[in-house]
């Protein structure tokens, strides 16, 4: 999977980039559209980013992180002379000056403009600098005349865009692709286990980590279900969500959907313990102590593995403390018989619960990989790499 930042500036030709973007995911790409205002006359930011499958509220730098590849679609004169010139007014400029890697530009715009000689010095400076040309071809514009300036097809930017990922070696890492089309189960959150009508035994899990493995698998193309057990954050996009807020809810739902999934990840904080009388009403508060006697619930992570089919790769999660933690994990992915189990110190109070940053320790039986702290959603790529390694490969 490569990262790629795609700039749709203000043409006509912006509607194609939809489909662009839609290639582009399905093969198994994190993209970033930079819509310019230009271009939101035309097609709104949402649409891109609703087929990007970006989760809501990212990063506002997001633009200025480390990307393979830069690619603007269309790019009208004007931003071409802003190229040119390094102007940086918007986000889709500030990415074209910040950015260090490949650029390609899709010209598109009426063909006087095209042919203008300020446009065409503009193309040669960028062009000297390594940027790379798509278009654009001849055809019949917008407002009816004809000659040099149409947007070169969605297919063939792709492909200019996979073209300078091989040849920079940013390609997809060996198992990246391999969720396209895949079925695949998430959990997240924590269970809220009710001891009367409005208390309960909670933890403080807040389904980011989830979310995060939830939003990329998406976007690696696969078909994605996430179990949601009272998330602080916001569903990702392009997700069919079924709500489960307590650990017998989880339960019922996972265990209905895990047979059709190809890769199960259980990330939810899930209740080991719940309130075995729980009140239909409210106590009220007197003098009196409140013993609560609590049962254990349904191992659901270990249920997955007591029926899991051949081929399907199941990820358990642990949350523990230090090395001791590390040594219990390896022994409960063999114990819960999964492939993977995800290693979180939660004696870290920088990392872990209610944090937008992970370090995790990724437990196979073939060995273990350190993934260093970093944001959930790069945390979540190295899993579904990691992941997407074991899934056998298609028939
Ligand atoms: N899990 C589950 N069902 C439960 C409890 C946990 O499926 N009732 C899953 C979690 O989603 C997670 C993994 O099991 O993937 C976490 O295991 P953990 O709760 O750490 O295991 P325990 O056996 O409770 O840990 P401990 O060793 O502390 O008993």
């Amino acid at each position: 999977m490569s990262r790629i930042l795609l700039g749709v500036s203000g043409g006509i030709a912006a509607y194609k980039s939809c489909e662009l973007v839609r290639l582009l995911v399905r093969a198994g790409h994190d993209v970033v559209p930079l819509v310019t205002a230009g271009a939101e006359r035309f097609v709104r930011a949402e649409t891109f980013t609703a087929l990007a499958r970006r989760p809501a509220g990212e990063d506002v730098y997001l633009h200025l992180t480390r990307a393979d590849v830069l690619a603007v679609a269309p790019a009208t004169a004007n931003t071409l002379a802003k190229m040119a010139l390094g102007l940086a007014d918007s986000v889709l400029t500030e990415a074209a000056v910040a950015h260090t890697g490949p650029v390609i530009v899709a010209p598109a715009m009426n063909p006087r403009m095209w042919a203008a000689a300020a446009t065409q010095v503009n193309v040669a400076t960028l062009q000297a600098r390594g940027v790379t040309i798509v278009g654009p071809g001849t055809g019949d514009t917008a407002e009816g005349e004809h000659g040099v300036g149409r947007m070169a097809e969605p297919a063939e930017i792709a492909a200019a865009i996979e073209a300078v990922l091989a040849a920079t070696g940013s390609g997809a890492p060996a198992g990246a692709g391999a969720l396209s089309g895949r079925s695949v189960l998430v959990t997240a959150g924590g269970t809220r286990e009710p001891i009367d009508a409005v208390r309960y035994v909670g933890n403080r899990s807040s389904g980011r980590m989830g979310v995060a493995l939830a939003a990329e698998a998406a976007r690696r193309g696969a078909e994605v279900t996430l179990v949601a057990s009272n998330l602080a954050v916001a569903a990702p996009a392009g997700v069919t969500v079924v709500q489960a807020p307590t650990a017998a809810d989880l339960a019922r739902e996972t265990l209905a959907r895990s047979a059709a999934a190809d890769l199960i990840l259980m990330a939810a904080a899930v209740a080991d313990y719940r309130p075995v009388d729980p009140r239909a009403d409210k106590r009220s508060k007197d003098a009196a102590g409140w013993t609560v006697e609590l049962e254990p619930t349904q191992d659901v992570l270990a249920a997955l593995g007591e029926v899991r089919r051949p081929g399907q790769v199941v990820v358990g999660f642990a949350a523990d403390h230090g090395e001791e933690g590390l040594s219990k994990a390896r022994v409960k992915r063999e114990r819960k018989r999964c492939d993977l189990i995800v290693f979180n110190d939660v004696s870290r109070p920088d990392i872990g619960f209610d944090s937008a940053d992970n370090e995790v320790t990724i437990v196979g039986a073939a060995g273990e990989l350190d993934v260093p702290k970093g944001a959930k959603s790069t945390v979540a790529a190295a899993i579904l790499d990691e992941a997407g390694r074991l899934l056998a490969p298609r028939a």
